[in-house]
């Protein structure tokens, strides 16, 4: 290929190893070639020299994953990778794996996990190793991160998005795709908009005020624009408004492109696109997909995409207007020189101890736990016998769940966790307890094996939950998986009778789920001593858990999202009009999304947003709220009143005491993760700005700060708050 561009190419190879962790200090990022090139100038030069015909190649897709390149201007293909949590692994140009490539990736933990750890520095962490290894395996964008909103427990998807809240989306958001960026490779931020189940996703039209667009489902999105300056974002399969997504003039050019400044190249889910002159009149930039009956033919031909030769045809035609396909080429131009896919690309780094560390501090600090009445943590010297339940404690996961599955360079499973820390310190002995197969119930034979083992033991660890489902054994992709949604939030596989009988057998029992949300408990939970909510931790996950159990990590993870007694207190279920398994999905219950509902409504939650213990104990005292021109400055000490070190995560809750549109009980504004060793005081600042009084007024169709009384709350989750005070504005 020929290269008429040249980029510093030796400047990105330097720069590219500066991989950096969570905890060094800030580094210096790869340098950017928007300071070597003219980028505007390079892409008016090549803008004059391409012909229809190569324009319209690069709107559509030339393979799975990649768009189309222009060979006689050496532009080359954009080379794409899911996803969220780990760099796919080669599936050849066409789906055809590739085999005996070495793809084995560094397998993170999922979406909800790291948005457990409420520490956008490891959000930064977790994009600089995808932003890494994607270059090493020769990739130019990410596609991630997935942040649609979780709106209800069954979505089979939650696992790859954050949470239910727009402010901690926000946070997270930025701070990966800052990290996946600083590497030199686009992120994604997925799926514009309104994804919020798998349900006929292709097909699902969704309805919502403008105030719930605004306040909850695109904060993730304007954040990782404005402040993450995400080089693309992908549009979603679903209808917005009656328009597919791929084809909203209104969400992709009225409020993405001219409201929000998004400069890079919009694309599409696999097969989003569905019309040719609705796609070209939209933003939508590029047509990805993989045209399925064809794939079955081994033969196929992008051009016939509906952005492909058609386009030349409507344009040669006088139908469209060439300007159009410009505007979408420019973009994609843009991003190819904003990745460096011209020129040299930094190396990157593989599977490197470092990487794996990242893997491993993440699922530290998504560890949730729940409840604790005194059994952890666990004593390395008096644990002489551990009885270990259910299959998740050998289950791997990361190759199950759809497109961001990973084919994991190892993955530590909770057994192996146990096994690597306690080593022959203690009998570790080990019962299946559930079978897992579709549709499997409770295996009586099973549970008689586990409750004889846990009544041997002095502690047991019963390791259950959802699973990630595999598509090449299971078609329905089961549980928490792509293009699927959980038919209940029920545990499956008869997991509720097993618990049951171990908890009967051993009340030591420590229970430990696995999932990407919330399971009904109500059948034992008072009767557990300890729950913990354990995610997809990744492949460092088991020694994570382990390390969790025994106190070597104090837990300080916090819930995203909450987690209902049952699924019909969830507002998805009780407050929307349209049932789940409906085309037409209304969202009747506007902002009222999470714990904004369950604390306006006074609905008790099984475990609250933001809720997460520790080993020790923080007090909360003398908040200050002062009003500094147009900020609000909080500030509160807190103290580490235990005597274990452990992080905490303040949180800072807004209620508008009195407004002229209703206003959920309270909304998280902004929050800090502060370690602090036994016995030590911070002072912990935070500064509000109008943003965090101000409410969507879609009568007025603005942003408006009414005067009046606001409360700011300080606490350690949304149903545990420690102290008050009070600001006028
Ligand atoms: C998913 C996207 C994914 C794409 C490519 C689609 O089915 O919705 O999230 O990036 O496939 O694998």
């Amino acid at each position: 290929m020929t290269k008429p561009i040249r980029l510093l190419g030796l400047i990105l190879l330097v720069a590219s190893c500066c991989y950096w962790s969570a905890c060094d200090p800030a580094p210096t990022p790869p340098a950017d070639d928007n300071d070597t090139i003219d980028i505007e100038a390079e892409i008016d030069s090549l803008m004059s020299q391409l012909t229809l015909e190569e324009k319209v190649r690069m709107i559509h897709a030339s393979s799975a994953f990649t768009s189309g390149g222009v060979e006689r201007l050496g532009i080359p293909e954009l080379i794409m990778s899911d996803g969220p949590h780990g760099v796919r692994h080669e599936h050849g140009r066409d789906w055809i794996k590739d085999e005996g490539v070495r793809d084995s990736s560094t397998y993170l933990p999922v979406g909800t996990a790291l948005a457990a750890t409420w520490n956008p520095e490891l959000g930064y962490a977790f994009g600089s190793v995808l932003g890494s290894e994607a270059n090493y395996r020769q990739k130019d964008i990410i596609l991630g991160p997935g942040l649609n909103i979780i709106r209800s427990p069954l979505n089979g998807r939650n696992f790859e998005y954050l949470t239910e809240d727009p402010y901690l989306n926000a946070r997270m958001t930025v701070g990966y795709v800052k990290g996946v960026q600083d590497q030199g490779v686009a992120a994604c931020a997925k799926h514009y908009v309104a994804n919020n189940l798998e349900y006929e996703r292709e097909m699902v039209n969704v309805e919502m005020s403008d105030r719930a667009l605004r306040e909850i489902y695109l904060p993730g999105f304007k954040a990782a624009v404005q402040e993450g300056g995400t080089y693309t974002v992908m549009a979603a399969y679903n209808k917005f408004r009656g328009d597919y997504c791929a084809h909203s003039e209104y969400l992709l050019d009225t409020i993405l492109k001219m409201e929000y400044g998004f400069d890079g190249a919009v694309i599409s889910d696999w097969n989003a696109v569905k019309n040719t002159m609705e796609a070209v009149n939209a933003g939508i930039d590029l047509e990805m997909g993989s045209d399925l009956p064809m794939l079955a033919t081994g033969n196929v031909d992008y051009s016939k995409f509906h952005m492909g030769d058609t386009v030349v045809t409507l344009v040669n035609n006088g139908t469209v207007d060439e300007a159009l396909i410009d505007k979408k080429v420019r973009r994609l131009l843009r991003t190819i020189f904003r990745v460096n896919a011209i020129g040299e690309r930094a190396p990157g780094a593989y599977n490197t101890p470092e990487h794996q560390q990242v893997a491993r501090d993440i699922a530290d600090e998504a560890i949730v736990l729940l409840k604790n009445e005194g059994l952890l943590p666990l004593n390395e010297g008096e644990t002489q016998s551990i009885a270990v339940v259910g299959a998740n404690a050998t289950r791997k996961h990361a190759g199950g769940g759809g497109s961001s599955q990973v084919k994991a360079y190892y993955e530590v499973t909770p057994l192996e966790g146990l096994q690597n820390l306690m080593g022959d310190k203690a009998d570790i002995s080990y019962a299946e307890g559930y079978v897992v197969e579709k549709g499997g119930g409770s295996n009586s034979d099973l549970i008689a094996a586990a409750v004889e083992q846990v009544t041997q033991a002095d502690v047991a660890i019963y390791v259950g939950g959802y699973i990630h489902g595999y598509s090449d054994e299971w078609n329905d992709n089961a549980y928490d998986a792509e293009a699927t949604d959980k038919p209940d939030m029920l545990l499956p596989f008869g997991q509720d009778e097993l618990i049951e009988a171990v908890l009967a057998a051993n009340p030591n029992t420590i229970i430990v789920l696995m999932g990407g949300g919330p399971v009904d408990m109500q059948r034992w939970q008072s009767q557990a001593k300890t729950i913990v909510q354990a995610w997809y931790p990744g492949m460092e996950g088991g020694n994570a858990l382990a390390d969790v159990l025994f106190g070597n990590v104090n837990p300080s993870g916090k819930l995203p999202m909450t987690f209902p007694v049952k699924l019909e207190d969830s507002p998805a279920h009780s407050l929307a009009v349209t049932g789940f398994e409906s085309l037409e999905q209304d969202y009747t219950e506007g902002i009222f999304v999470g714990y904004r509902y369950f604390d306006s409504y006074e609905v008790e939650p099984a475990f609250a947003f933001g809720h997460g213990l520790s080993y020790t104990t923080f007090t909360y005292e003398n908040i200050a709220v002062e009003k500094k021109d147009n900020t609000v400055v909080v500030s509160v000490n807190v103290t580490n009143s235990g005597d274990r070190d452990g992080a905490e995560v303040v949180q800072l809750y807004v209620n508008d005491n009195e407004s002229a549109l209703p206003r959920p009980a309270q909304e998280l504004k902004a929050f800090q993760k502060v370690e602090l060793t036994a016995g030590a005081t911070e002072r912990v600042e935070f500064t509000l700005g109008e943003d965090a009084f101000s409410y969507y007024d879609d009568t007025q169709g603005k942003w408006v700060l009414e005067h009046g009384t606001f409360t700011i709350k300080l606490g350690s989750s949304s149903r545990d708050i420690r102290q008050e005070g009070n600001i006028e504005w």
